[in-house]
């Protein structure tokens, strides 16, 4: 059983805790950390373990083996590379770091620990996502050709004007930090890495705030194309199509990045619906992150999806500045 603190106990982080605490075998919440403790107290109570206020005191606790970050954006490094030199395992909620420069680091640290860093990409973990992977390893869907997606919501009016999440440090790109990260490492996982960007980002319903509207075109190295929307000032709802020479799949729904069913049509063939058993994609990225533990085995590594995904928020962010495309080395 990995003993790990949860570092930030707010919607996502308590969403986490809930998925694991007293279901899981292989990984607990043993501690954890807010900055508010008394928001979070009766919480921390329920879910048996004591709260504090200082991220410094859980590393070097040594019944700790591990830290969940689930803080505002711009903290993650910074907490990754503490935990890194204390030797505690890291599972850090997206993005993982706002810059290349600053992903590169939290890898070198954790390399230097020998420590596990794990991203929370869950939707890798989604049932009908890992189905459109095996789909175009073994050919069903034919050669790649283009990948669409948005994934939107109304998080500019649910957030008030000094809340993180309007703050423009925390949120560069809109709601590609938020949100749409998440669909380009979806994208990362079926096509491989990013070649070239070109980004629109605007904010056009408040004077204040992180962009509402923002959207990419991708070239993939493998030749495949790509686009993407992601805005934060109208309904929820999320989609991604998946196109191939011999057909295509859709997923999307109006809940955040879940779905148990996804559409399939091939070229000359009658439209299909298939279905996936319901799963915890918390749970299983959670225990994914154990099990890494226990093997000694890395997860993000130096010139992975991880820092590469990275690599495309910064890109998109100097595209949308430029207006120019922008190429990823
Ligand atoms: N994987 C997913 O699908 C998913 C979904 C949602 C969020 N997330 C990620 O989870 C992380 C947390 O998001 P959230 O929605 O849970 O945020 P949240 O509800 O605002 O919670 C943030 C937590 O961090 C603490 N915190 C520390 N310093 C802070 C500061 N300067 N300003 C504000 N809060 C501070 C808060 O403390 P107090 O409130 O106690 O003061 C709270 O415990 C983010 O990285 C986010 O992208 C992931």
């Amino acid at each position: 059983m990995i003993n790990a603190a949860i570092v930030g106990l707010g919607r996502w982080g308590q969403n986490l805790v809930n998925s694991i605490q007293g279901k899981s075998d292989k990984i607990r919440i043993a501690a954890g950390v807010t900055r508010s403790v008394e928001k979070a107290g009766d919480y921390a109570k329920r879910q048996d373990f004591p709260l504090q206020q200082l991220y410094g005191k859980i590393l070097v606790n040594p019944r700790i083996d591990a830290v969940v970050l689930a803080t505002p954006h711009s903290q993650h490094a910074a907490q990754i590379i503490a935990a890194a030199k204390a030797g505690k395992h890291v599972f850090t909620e997206k993005p993982f770091a706002l810059t290349q420069r600053d992903a590169e680091v939290c890898l070198q640290a954790c390399a230097a620990s020998q420590v596990t860093l794990a991203v929370g990409f869950n939707w890798r973990f989604q049932p009908a996502l890992q189905e459109i992977k095996r789909m175009l390893d073994d050919g069903r869907l034919g050669k790649l050709l283009h990948i669409e997606g948005n994934f939107c919501g109304p998080s500019a009016y649910r957030y008030t004007a000094g809340h993180w999440r309007q703050s423009r440090e925390e949120g560069p790109a809109g709601g590609m930090t938020g949100r749409g990260v998440h669909v380009v490492d979806a994208m990362l996982y079926l096509s491989g890495h990013v070649d070239t960007v070109f980004a629109q980002s605007c904010r056009r319903v408040h004077d204040y705030g992180i962009d509402d509207t923002t959207s990419m075109l991708f070239r993939f190295r493998n030749g495949a194309t790509g686009y993407l929307g992601t805005l934060v000032a109208t309904a929820e709802t999320w989609r991604m199509q998946v196109f191939g020479a011999r057909g295509w799949v859709e997923v999307g729904a109006i809940e955040h990045l879940t779905t148990w069913t996804m559409r399939l049509c091939y070229v000359n063939q009658p439209l299909q619906t298939l279905s996936f058993p319901h799963v915890s994609t918390e749970r299983a990225e959670l225990e994914n992150f154990a099990d890494a533990i226990k093997a000694r085995r890395p997860l993000a590594v130096a010139g992975g999806d991880e820092v590469h995904g990275v690599a495309v928020l910064e890109a998109i962010l100097k595209s949308a500045k430029k207006n120019a495309t922008v190429k990823i080395n």
